[in-house]
């Protein structure tokens, strides 16, 4: 079980970086200030899997999602979808937000987030 450390180094906002840990797909998405914004406006409390943003990503680097890559439905990859608004899954249509939270079925829990830890410099995050 052991980490990977995972360079973030180039990967402007908006672009995706995909990752092999103990094989298993994870999404590095490097959220831009429009998509930040738009994962932290409304009530979370009423989605289908209640979480909150700060739940989800780490405080002092709200600009990075990290999921595992596979839809909660029946583990297909989503793709974002154009416009920062988020994830689609190709396979049945479930939807996701800026931070990986269901928002359309048929999922029903959001993209789950792995053990991560980022280092100091914040050009560098640690998965596992
Ligand atoms: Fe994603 Fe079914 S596998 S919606």
């Amino acid at each position: 079980n052991e980490p990977i450390d995972v360079s973030l180094a180039g990967i402007a906002a908006g672009q995706t970086l995909r990752r092999i840990w103990q094989g298993k797909l994870i999404l590095i998405h490097h959220r831009t200030p429009e998509e930040i914004v738009a994962a932290r406006t409304g009530d979370h409390s009423t989605l289908v899997d209640p979480q909150s943003d700060s739940e989800r990503v780490a405080p002092d680097y709200p600009q990075w999602l990290v999921v595992q890559g596979y839809c909660p439905h029946a583990g297909c990859v989503p793709n974002t979808r154009p416009g920062g608004q988020g994830w689609i899954c190709p396979c049945h249509g479930s939807e996701f937000d800026t931070s990986g939270r269901v928002t359309r079925g048929p999922a029903t829990t959001n993209l789950a987030v792995p053990e991560f830890a980022f280092h100091p410099d914040g050009l560098t995050v640690r998965i596992g």
